[in-house]
């Protein structure tokens, strides 16, 4: 889909707003300057200096040019002051184009603004689905797929998804940006320590863990169960859920409860644990990329290709007692036996991918 130029001023808007999205802005903001000038703004959906601060520092993000203060609030009063807010800055800034990441509520809110006030959008991550609608990340990714006049899809599968659709926007294939910020940042990581014991990294913070007492109890009870000590960061959700249950005292022993990890820490410990136990998105892909296998607490993954090749099984938490144990053993096995490629979300040039795109869309 082309765009007329029309009034607009020539740069571009990058909406960003939770820690993973600050993690792919770093890398975007740098290569889409290179060509035009980019308005940033954060949301502040994320705003702990865990989630937020030390990613800026990390990565050497440059402050944002709008921080809209959105903070934690229901999923509709949050999405609408995204909304809300984004659009008064397209009003006054009049981008040619808007850019937006991922399935967040910030993704959707800034969506909508740049729908309404008819700026031509274009999403970064376009195309994944895991199949389950009541997944919220999924009706966002839904909705912004629709919307978009560009669709940078990470993968082969993504953009053959949104064809299928009849995805009214542009399809590129560009690769995903996660990769490119990680092969950027990889030799920032100090070496792994030689003789270190193994451990397993464990993540999670999506509602449908962090909301269900259930879940959460059977997930610690399996921990408990693993025959490895687990490094366990805990995302300010998770910490709220733990205290609200009455949970915390059941986190096993051998189960070390930290603060949130930046960025590096977390690459650090994803290359250096024996398996990753995770909901996160971001985290299937870092373990696929450097070597880790991955045990993921979902039903169903919209990173399909980590589960096709082996690098990543699906086992929901409430499943996981008297089986996780047993599941990391076999993924510790295959990845000595059959270790997978990491290519199938591009070459870390995903960046570089997407400002050709909208060069294109814009021309
Ligand atoms: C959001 C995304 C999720 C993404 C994740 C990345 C949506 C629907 N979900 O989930 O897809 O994987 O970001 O981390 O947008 N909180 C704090 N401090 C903060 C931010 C949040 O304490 O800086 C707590 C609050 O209690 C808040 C809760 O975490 O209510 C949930 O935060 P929210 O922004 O709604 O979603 P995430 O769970 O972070």
């Amino acid at each position: 889909m082309r765009v007329s130029p029309s009034h607009r001023s020539g740069g571009l808007v990058l909406c960003y707003g939770t820690r993973p999205q600050i993690v792919k802005a770093s890398v975007l903001l740098e290569s889409l300057r290179a060509r035009w000038p980019v308005v940033a703004v954060d949301t502040g959906q994320h705003y702990d200096f865990e989630l937020n601060g030390l990613l800026y520092q990390q990565l050497g993000v440059p402050p944002p040019d709008y921080f809209l203060e959105v903070g934690s609030a229901a999923p509709v009063p949050q999405t609408a002051a995204v909304m809300t807010r984004t659009a008064d800055v397209l009003r006054t800034r009049q981008p040619a184009a808007v850019l937006v990441i991922g399935d967040t509520n910030s993704t959707l809110g800034g969506a909508l603004a740049a729908s309404k006030e008819g700026i031509p959008l274009v999403h970064v991550e376009a195309g994944l689905r895991s199949g389950e609608p009541d997944l919220p990340e999924e009706a966002n990714r839904r909705v912004v797929d629709v919307l978009a006049h560009l669709l940078c899809a990470p993968s082969e599968a993504a953009a053959a998804c949104l064809r299928q659709e009849h995805a009214p926007g542009t399809v590129a294939t560009t690769g995903d940006v996660a990769r490119d910020v990680l092969i950027r940042h990889l030799r920032l990581v100090p070496p792994p320590r030689t003789g270190a014991p193994p451990f397993a990294l464990v993540t999670a913070h999506r509602a449908a863990l962090t909301s269900d007492a259930g879940s959460l109890a059977a997930l610690l009870a399996a921990l408990g169960e693993l025959d490895l000590p687990a490094l366990l960061p805990l995302h300010p959700r998770t910490r709220h859920a733990l205290r609200d249950f009455n949970l915390l005292a059941r986190i096993p022993a051998s189960v070390e409860v930290r603060e949130p990890m930046g960025y590096l820490e977390t690459l650090a410990a994803v290359r250096d644990a024996a398996v990753v136990i995770t909901d996160s998105g971001g985290l299937q892909r870092e373990a696929y990329w450097l070597g880790t296998p991955c045990i993921t607490l979902r039903h169903e993954t919209e990173w399909r290709e980590t589960v096709e090749c082996g690098a990543n099984a699906l086992l929901p938490a409430m499943a996981a007692p008297g089986k996780l144990s047993t599941l990391v053993a076999e993924q510790r096995r295959l990845r000595r036996e059959a270790p997978w490629s990491p290519d199938a979300y591009g070459n870390g040039r995903a960046a570089e991918r997407i400002a050709d795109a909208i060069g294109a869309m814009l021309d």
